[in-house]
């Protein structure tokens, strides 16, 4: 298992693509996050950060050199080591966030130009078994 990955995909990975992320958390204080890039540039589309520490899952952008205003979701469905699947799926309007295919959240586009949107980053406390970008239908 490895604890940190990047994927760069030119064309761009949204709308209609889907990222599943498998993996269990590596320490019961932690946190984990999933970042969508942008490029050029380090501008952050989606910054999708659960903190184990406070059970919330705190959403924000990172556009223009700053963090923008946090969308915190106390949903929570995330347990120390034990496994689970993010999935993000995206729309001409929003970000879609599944947990063990349960829909918990969903983060409208703040940066609105979408194909710009090409990296997929994952970070800290994870362990990450698998990571799929498939191209789904819009539905
Ligand atoms: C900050 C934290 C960043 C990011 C941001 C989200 O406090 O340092 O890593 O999570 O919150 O709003």
């Amino acid at each position: 298992m490895v604890n940190r990955f990047e994927a760069l995909h030119l064309e761009g990975i949204c709308p209609g693509w889907s990222i599943v992320v498998k993996g269990e958390t590596s320490s019961s204080s932690g946190m984990f996050e999933i970042n969508l890039l942008c490029d050029p540039g380090d501008q952050i589309a989606l910054h999708f950060n659960p903190r184990l520490s406070s059970s919330r899952i705190v959403c924000n952008s990172f556009l223009n050199s700053h963090w923008g205003q946090e969308e915190v979701n106390s949903t929570f469905p995330f347990k120390a080591k034990e496994p689970f699947q993010v999935e993000i799926y995206s729309d001409q309007d929003y970000f879609h966030v599944f947990i063990n295919e349960n829909k918990v959240l969903q983060y409208k586009h703040r940066q609105k130009n979408l194909s710009s949107i090409t990296k997929l980053q994952i970070l800290d406390d994870i362990d990450i078994s698998s990571v799929e970008i498939t191209r789904r239908a819009l539905y």
